[in-house]
Formats: C-alpha cells, structure tokens, sequence
C-alpha cells in the first residue's frame, strides 16, 4: 500500500497525551461502536505504561493521524517460556485517515525500536477487526483465543 504523503514520525511528547488517549479509545471498539470514556478502566489499561514513549504520526501540516506503543494488561494476554508478560500493541488511526498507509508505517516503525530489545510482541483483536489483516500482512500470526469469546491473540517475532 502507498503510503498518504508527507506523513512523518516522531516520538509522542507531552502535549500529545489527549491525542494519545483518543487513539486508545478507538483500539477499544470495532465498527462505528460509541467510544469509551476516556477514563473507562478498558481505556486506561491501553495507556503507555511509564518509560513507554508512544511513535506519533503526523500529516505534512503536523497534526497527529495515529500513534503506536506497547502495554501490558493485566493478567498479560501471552506470556514466555519463562512466565514474563509479552508486550501487547496498541494503535490507532484517526478515523477519515484510516487505509491510507499510517497503520503499516506505524507498525513498521515500531518493529525497528523493539527489535534487539524484544523477541516477540502480542496483540489482542476482535474477530471482527479488519486490523487482523494488516497485522497478518505485517507478520502477526494466530496462535489461539484472545480476551472474550471474540478475542484473537496473535504472536509477532522480532529477531
Ligand atoms: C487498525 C488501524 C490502526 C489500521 O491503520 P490504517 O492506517 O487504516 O492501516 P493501513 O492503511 O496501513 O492498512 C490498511 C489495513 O488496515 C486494516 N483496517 C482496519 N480498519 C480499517 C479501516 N477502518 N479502514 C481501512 N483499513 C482498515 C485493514 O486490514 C486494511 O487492510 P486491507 O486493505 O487488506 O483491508 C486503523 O484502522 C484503526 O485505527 N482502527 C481502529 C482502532 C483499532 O482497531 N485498533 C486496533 C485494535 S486491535
């Protein structure tokens, strides 16, 4: 996929905190579902633990179009062969941006910061998510049950 042009991206600053929560409120849901309260307890386990700096994208006028980062959720989604909770994505695209690129780019990007530091990442998505194909396309796989009946975990090896 091309991606929209001009998009550039940054590591997250403060003064991208209420962009940042906007996006984990739309990771939240499927479709055109209401979105969470910013402050839902489903929300506010999506955030950027503390030492987790979010990769902001931005358009060529720099406003924020999506932003990536890893969490751990509680109890963790995979774990290791030795026990220790796999880091889970988070990512969102502004709606109207969506299909354009950003979310490839974004995973990409993300891959490089965590590659040598990190064997192997997680993601949890409904089943009805058309997110699962992009994360296949960027080397996800399935490996079994999510959160809920219609939750799907998928793997992504980073070495
Ligand atoms: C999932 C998401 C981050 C992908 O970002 P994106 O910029 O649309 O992704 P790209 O343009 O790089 O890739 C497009 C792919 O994303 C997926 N996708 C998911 N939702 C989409 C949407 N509303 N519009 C277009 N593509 C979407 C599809 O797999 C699509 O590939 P396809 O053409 O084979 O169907 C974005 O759609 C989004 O923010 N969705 C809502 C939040 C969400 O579901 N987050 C993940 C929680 S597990």
């Amino acid at each position: 996929m091309t991606p929209e042009p001009g998009i550039r991206l940054r590591a997250a600053n403060p003064a991208d905190d209420g962009f940042v929560i906007e996006m984990a409120r739309h990771a939240c849901v499927i479709e055109d579902w209401p979105l969470p309260a910013p402050d839902d307890d489903e929300v506010l386990e999506l955030l950027p633990p503390p030492g987790v700096v979010p990769i902001i994208a931005e358009d060529q006028g720099g406003v924020p179009v999506g932003a990536v980062w890893t969490y751990h959720s509680d109890p963790p989604l995979r774990t290791d062969a030795d026990g220790a909770p796999l880091p889970e994505l988070c990512i969102g695209v502004a709606p109207g941006r969506r299909g354009a690129g950003v979310g490839g780019l974004l995973l990409d990007a993300l891959f490089a910061r965590l590659a040598g530091t990190v064997a192997t990442m997680c993601t949890n998505v409904h089943v009805r998510n058309p997110a699962q194909r992009l994360y296949e396309r960027k080397g996800f796989r399935v490996v079994g049950q999510g959160n809920g009946p219609l939750g799907v975990a998928m793997l992504k090896d980073l070495r």
